[in-house]
């Protein structure tokens, strides 16, 4: 009989891969056996705090439905999802930096023609969105697709808000020959990630708050590119310097200018006041 001993039962775990066919699992279970040991000893964790853990990834677990994603918050709020992101898109001077998907996109929103306004009857300031998709070279990509969401003015995203069942603030937008794209939405507001589960009581726990700063998302792809998953960050907004889910990036920071009431970029009369804001996305070409 072979028993274990609060050393020896990490390799033992360790050699019960020996069958394992696929390597990749293999190395991937090794490491976690190995740092998830390594963890307990290292805070000697309680029975109490064992079954403390337990309950809250079942609590996790149960908060899940098929309009919440409560293991991919707790991913965002640990710092998981963002280190996955930069290991798996390091950043590449002169091209649009990636940062998280969150859990607001909404597949299939429609394509609207240039200049399209997005956020028809949301609540939030005018903005007026324009700048170009180019290439590493600085050449302009025609067709490239901007597939973009927001919350409202207020922070709250379509699908937060009970009963509403149509997509807003939601669009695609294509670039025209120049690599242009022009449309209209809102200047987004800061707000907080869900707190009333699991990973709310876990950030309170913490002494953490669940802000996000202001940000528009876009997915920007076209044939022969990599896609990038990114943001627009609202350059003045609260909690730039302590992103709950850490997705900020100076690169994306873009000045929102304020606008007197007049004749906006795309022709149409603004009674009252609007912001505009400009970027240009540079995209890689994706590996053949
Ligand atoms: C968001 O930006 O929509 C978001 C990202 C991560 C967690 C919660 C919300
Ligand atoms: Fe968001």
């Amino acid at each position: 009989m072979t028993q274990f001993d609060e050393k020896s039962i990490t390799q033992a775990v360790i050699d019960r891969l020996a069958d394992c066919r696929d390597p990749r699992f293999k190395q991937v279970m090794t490491s976690l056996i190995t740092h998830l040991h390594d963890f307990v000893r290292d805070v000697k964790l309680t029975e109490r705090e064992w079954i403390t853990a337990i309950q809250f990834l079942t609590d996790v677990g149960k908060t899940c439905t098929d309009k919440r994603q409560e293991f991919i918050l707790l991913s965002d709020t640990l710092g998981v999802s963002i280190l996955v992101i930069s290991l798996n898109h390091p950043s590449v001077r002169g091209s649009v930096e990636s940062t998280v998907l969150g859990p607001y996109y909404w597949e299939g929103a429609p394509e609207r023609p240039l200049g399209s306004n997005l956020a028809e009857g949301v609540k939030g300031e005018p903005t007026f969105y324009s700048g170009r998709v180019l290439d590493a070279e600085g050449g302009p990509i025609r067709g490239a697709v901007l597939d973009i969401w927001s919350g409202d003015g207020e922070g709250n995203y379509d699908m937060q808000i009970p009963g509403e069942t149509e997509m807003r603030a939601r669009g695609k937008i294509r670039t025209d020959a120049e690599g242009r794209y022009w449309f209209r939405s809102i200047r987004p507001n800061y707000y907080p990630v869900p707190t009333d589960g699991p990973v709310g009581r876990m950030l309170r726990a913490m002494g953490r708050h669940p802000y996000r700063p202001g940000h528009i998302h876009m997915i920007v792809s076209a044939p022969g590119y990599e896609a990038v998953t990114t943001h627009l960050f609202v350059a003045d907004s609260p909690y730039l310097d302590s992103d709950a889910v850490f997705g900020m990036k100076d690169s994306l920071v873009v000045k929102f200018e304020r606008c007197a009431p007049g004749r906006a970029p795309t022709g149409e009369r603004m009674d009252n006041p609007y912001y505009t804001a400009q970027f240009d996305f540079r995209l890689r070409k994706a590996a053949a």
